[in-house]
């Protein structure tokens, strides 16, 4: 199948688009800046597709203020307390850009990069290969990290992201995709079904970090172990969700360290189509949408204003704020060791 390049340009940037289409229809299109995922298209049950992801029609939306519209997050997704952490002795700071913590690499984070391209016919499909080498110190981070991406659109239907890093000291890495998910194409997302293959999760403080506790989901509406509706658990009252006005926090998957593992599985009634999650990470932060307006309004892509609630994220990753949260998994990459993290999108209709 071929990969199509489409050359973007605007405010002195230039990029490129590129369409990954699979044998069943599926099309992907990533752009080098921000290396970010820009469309997902796929079949509903009656085979209508649908552009399930949020962005922007043009390279000039990406370069404005935006969440993280479907981009690559690096050097560490999610947040980092007071935007400080400790490692071999020395004490970091990071650019405090979310309340009083880091969020999200940083305002120069990888979601502001222009990554470099590679696409390829692979065996199982079509992928596009993203690389960047970040500089020692950048965005506050130790080392030089090497990191290399790779988007696969493969013919059983899934949208696999391989990560790998490299550092020439030691650091600290946790990267991940920031796509926002809608499997209507519009609206909200309260008549979206969600499973989540987690007994775990992790309440947050008034600024967003982990507690340091992974609480049960039992009696509470974190409870997706069974599939159930988004819409009527966004309006429970508990104190949890009050915090951050809907969804926004990582869950701790059921799964061995390392392996790749079934996480998520999201349906949407009246298209039929499902969306599951796998990955080779210990968490994954569901986020619902909370603050999609509350910067001011996105205007997407066909000229659309996204509502509140308009998309959920699964960001597959380490815990956010491991680095000072010595009981979480650790987030410590050394010299001469490999990086590698795996998220798998499979989409389907049901
Ligand atoms: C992450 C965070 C949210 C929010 C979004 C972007 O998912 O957890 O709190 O910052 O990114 O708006």
């Amino acid at each position: 199948m071929p990969i199509i390049e489409t050359a973007v340009r605007a405010r002195g940037v230039e990029a490129t688009i590129y369409t990954l289409r699979n044998a069943g229809g599926l099309e992907a299109e990533i752009l080098t800046y921000g290396g970010t995922l820009r469309a997902l298209r796929a079949p509903g049950r009656d085979g209508q597709m649908a552009d399930i992801v949020l962005g922007f029609d043009d390279l000039e939306g990406y370069l404005g203020p935006h969440p993280y519209l479907g981009s690559l997050i690096g050097r560490y997704a999610n947040r980092i307390r007071a935007g400080r952490f400790s490692l071999g002795g020395a004490t970091y700071t990071l650019a405090v850009n979310n309340g009083p913590n880091h969020l999200h690499g940083g305002p120069g984070g990888f979601h502001r990069v222009l990554w470099e391209a590679q696409p390829l016919d692979a065996p199982d499909g079509p992928s596009l290969t993203l690389a960047y080498s970040s500089p020692d110190g950048e965005e506050g981070y130790p080392g030089r990290l090497s990191v290399v991406v790779s988007y696969t659109l493969t013919d059983r239907n899934d949208l696999r992201i391989d990560y790998e890093a490299r550092a020439d000291r030691e650091t600290v890495v946790n990267l991940t995709n920031h796509a926002y998910f809608n499997l209507a194409g519009e609206g909200t997302i309260h008549g979206h079904e969600l499973q989540l293959a987690a007994s775990r999760f992790l309440p947050i403080d008034e600024t967003s970090i982990p507690l340091g506790e992974l609480r049960s989901v039992v009696g509470t509406p974190f409870d997706f172990r069974r599939p159930a509706l988004i819409g009527p658990r966004l309006e429970a009252d508990d104190p949890q969700i009050r915090l951050a006005q809907g969804f926004d926090h990582c869950y701790v998957i059921d799964k061995t360290p390392g392996e790749l593992a079934f996480a998520a599985r999201v349906v949407e009634p009246e298209s039929g189509r499902t969306l599951e999650v796998y990955t080779t990470q210990p968490g994954v932060q569901l986020y619902t949408g909370n603050f999609l307006t509350a910067e001011g309004t996105i205007v997407g892509k066909g000229g659309r204003a996204y509502p509140q609630y308009g998309a959920l994220c699964l960001e597959t990753q380490h815990f956010p704020d491991s680095p000072n949260q010595p009981q979480f998994p650790s987030t410590v990459l050394r010299p001469g060791e490999h990086y590698r993290q795996t998220t798998v999108y499979r989409l389907g209709v049901r």
